[in-house]
């Protein structure tokens, strides 16, 4: 039933991107987006996106406009973004058995393509928000598995603080849930933006070349453990044990990225520059650790009594642009009528 709050074809929802301590990197299955393997993540306070999505009977196709910019289907680069909203959509419009078309209004808080996942926010907003206006009852499950196959990582944005998101062979079983509240700890995460630009290769074509490196098996056969390490730190907030963990996953990421046929090489030269800071730093009693995604900008893990000594420290570099200091985050809500309602609430 929809919620007598919401209107029956527009609700908007906001989704928290997140940081992957143990990553996503390869498909099992491309197309669905099941993962190789489990991983594991945090949501971010002051990276989210906030989506409205309004069914239309008199849309002749479905609009997407992105932080203020509508995109023109006549341009090659926005019909694909287009297009790949309105696959996302039919799956829903299929549970839902109508053909509406619906116009999509995103506004992201951080620079699109820059190693701050924008699909993750952006395709749990999309989940949560077009669900509702459908009146469409999922529950958090469900929702995840939805994000899940608009963008891999956008399943872990659905659950609330830290999550692990399941690797499985059929698509129902993929899906993501919380393994602590945002309360649980007041871990860190100061993303170092040290490049805008757009990425040369998307996290979706470096997926695709995952399994041609040559330290890809290698990198699967040594998760089970990592992920065992890195719940079990989380639980007991250990931060030095989660950081030592988090450095090596991520660098692993990238020498399996490096390695790829062809290579994948998400570097900046300021990237390199500041994986030696946190080094040093960390030699010189502040305890802060990096992870990097499929971009050049390092986020920096640390205790939130840390966070602003980072900054500080960060300020200081001529070729960090900015930085942006997130805490653990809820998951993805629907905002405005209904406020605060989790994906779950329709089934209270
Ligand atoms: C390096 O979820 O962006 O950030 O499913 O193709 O949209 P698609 O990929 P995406 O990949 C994220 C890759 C990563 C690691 C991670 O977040 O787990």
């Amino acid at each position: 039933m929809p919620n007598p709050a919401t209107s029956p074809s527009t609700a908007t929802a906001r989704a928290p991107s997140n940081i992957a301590f143990v990553k996503y990197w390869g498909n099992l299955d491309d197309a669905a987006r099941l993962p190789f393997n489990d991983s594991i993540s945090m949501n971010l306070s002051a990276a989210h996106t906030t989506t409205t999505v309004t069914f239309d009977t008199a849309l002749r196709t479905d609009t997407l406009t992105i932080d203020g910019r509508a995109y023109n289907p006549q341009h090659a680069a926005d019909a694909v973004a287009i297009a790949r909203v309105t696959h996302h959509l039919d799956s829903l419009r299929g549970l839902a058995g109508t053909t509406d078309r619906a116009a999509v209004v995103s506004v992201n808080s951080f620079p699109m393509g820059t190693g701050i996942a924008s699909s993750a926010s952006a395709f749990a907003a999309l989940s949560v928000a077009a669900a509702a206006a459908l009146g469409l009852a999922l529950d958090e499950r469900a929702l995840s598995t939805v994000a899940r196959r608009g963008s891999g990582s956008a399943a872990r944005s659905v659950p609330d603080g830290f999550v692990r998101w399941y690797a499985a062979a059929t698509d129902h079983d993929s899906f993501a849930a919380s393994i602590a509240p945002a309360t649980h700890w007041d871990l860190h995460d100061v993303v170092a933006i040290v490049s805008r630009a757009h990425k040369a290769v998307g996290s979706g074509g470096g997926h695709a070349l995952a399994a041609s490196s040559p330290l890809f098996a290698e990198r699967i056969a040594r998760l089970p453990a990592r992920l065992a390490a890195v719940e079990a730190a989380i639980a007991a907030r250990d931060v030095a044990a989660l950081g030592e963990q988090i450095e090596a996953e991520a660098l692993e990421l990238h020498a399996v990225a490096m390695t790829s046929r062809p290579a994948v090489l998400y570097w900046d030269g300021a990237t390199i520059e500041l994986l030696h800071h946190v080094r040093r730093w960390r030699a010189d009693g502040l305890a802060v650790w990096f992870t990097l995604d499929a971009g050049p900008n390092v986020h920096l893990i640390c205790e939130g009594h840390v966070a602003p000594a980072v900054a500080a420290a960060l300020a200081h570099l001529p070729y960090v642009e900015s930085s942006l200091d997130n805490s653990p985050a809820a998951g993805a809500r629907i905002i405005g009528p209904g406020e605060g309602r989790g994906p779950g609430a329709e089934h209270a």
